[in-house]
């Protein structure tokens, strides 16, 4: 298949240049004669590269390249080569930072245009066959999660059921039991993050908005995570602000079962990472815009330099659970994106050995 080649120039004989020269080395042209042109034809013929003039009467290549690369991201991977008379090296900064892959200054030698053409076609393969392969590995992480995820929960009822009829067990039997049931509900857990993880990547993490009232929600979490603070003697303190209490709360439009997901892992996370007997506080208030929610823990503390990477995937942090707790590294980077979902903003404050805040502001 010929490659199609979009050729942006004010100048009608420039355009007639280099139309010529690529028609006859096989390319497929499309020419426009200004940037408002340059858009519409990269819009409806998809180019597999596009040379582009800078100083054009109606919308100059600069805006071009910007309105193509930072607005429109289905061409991010569609190479833009700035061909122009602009030499100051200012100008081929701003072309290239504004998402150009190269720069030529008229007049070149079209022998090094060609090459250069070829060069940005490569990268574009290279970019096209990792787009590729990412989306094959979402498919198949997609698949084979889904498919483990239900005879892991059968295991789990199973075993729960089992579980119920606690008398006819040994000790011993009693103990090998809840320890299937705890490894398979990390199991379920890490599978469920991977189809978060997923459900990000493609795009397909919708939000189910309704409105929301926070401390129903911090009351629900704190309701599934008190026995595993128990059994760590660590005391949870709920401090709800009195103006944000049910009759003033200002409801939020979220979607529940994702902020779910996000204050249960910050709660986890604060449990996991805090030694035995300590404080874990949290703290929802009204804040200018929105309601801001805390959660502080007396815990081990992160390291400042490894502060910029908490909420990367899998940014494996030297703090490690103070109980054997297990964890995949998945959490804070879904919370991260939900968070972003709802135009909202995660923080974190840490010092190690004294303790860790997690900060998120939700817009109201
Ligand atoms: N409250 C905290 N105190 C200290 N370190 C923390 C705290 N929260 C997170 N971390 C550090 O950040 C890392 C990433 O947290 P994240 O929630 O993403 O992963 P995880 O809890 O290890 O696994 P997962 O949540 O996927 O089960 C943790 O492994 C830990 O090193
Ligand atoms: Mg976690």
């Amino acid at each position: 298949m010929k490659e199609k080649i979009l050729i942006v120039d004010d100048v009608k004989e420039n355009v007639d240049i280099l139309n010529q020269y690529f028609t006859a080395k096989g390319f497929q042209t499309v020419l426009a004669y200004g940037g408002r042109q340059a858009v519409d034809k990269a819009e409806r013929e998809r180019p597999d590269v596009i040379l582009l003039d800078i100083m054009m009467p109606d919308i100059d290549g600069f805006r071009v390249c910007e309105i193509l690369k930072k607005e429109r991201t289905h061409f991010k991977n569609i190479p833009i080569i700035l061909v122009t008379a602009k030499e100051d090296i200012e100008s081929k900064v701003k072309g290239l930072s504004l998402g150009a892959e190269d720069y030529v200054t008229k007049p070149f030698d079209i022998k090094e245009l060609e090459a250069r053409v070829n060069s940005a076609l490569r990268l574009k393969k290279a970019l096209d066959e990792l787009k590729e392969l990412n989306e094959l590995k979402n498919q198949f992480l997609g698949m084979a999660s889904h498919d483990i995820k239900s005879p892991v929960s059968r295991i789990e009822r199973t075993v729960e059921a089992i579980l119920k009829n606690k008398a006819s067990l040994a000790p011993e039997q009693l103990e090998q039991i809840k320890k299937i049931k705890e490894e398979a509900q990390g199991v379920f857990n890490l599978i469920s993050d991977l189809l978060n993880v997923v459900k990000i990547e493609t795009g397909k993490m919708g939000l189910e908005l309704e409105k929301v009232a926070l401390d129903k929600l911090v009351e629900e979490v704190f309701r599934m995570n008190q026995m595993a603070a128990e059994s760590k003697k660590i005391v949870v303190d709920v401090q709800i602000d009195k103006e944000v209490g049910s009759a003033t709360l200002p409801k939020i439009l979220a979607d529940p079962a994702r902020l779910l997901e996000v204050l249960e892992n910050l709660l986890t996370n604060a449990i996991k990472f805090t030694p035995l007997g300590k404080k874990i506080t949290i703290h929802l208030k009204k804040v200018k815009g929105g309601i801001s929610l805390s959660i502080h823990d007396e815990g081990v503390g992160i390291p400042q330099n490894e502060l910029p990477r908490i909420f990367d995937r899998f940014a494996r942090l030297s703090p490690q659970p103070t109980y054997g707790e297990k964890g995949t590294g998945l959490g804070l980077s879904i919370c991260k994106q939900i968070v972003d979902l709802h135009k909202g903003k995660i923080d974190v404050q840490s010092e190690v050995g004294r303790g860790t805040t997690f900060t998120v502001f939700l817009p109201s």
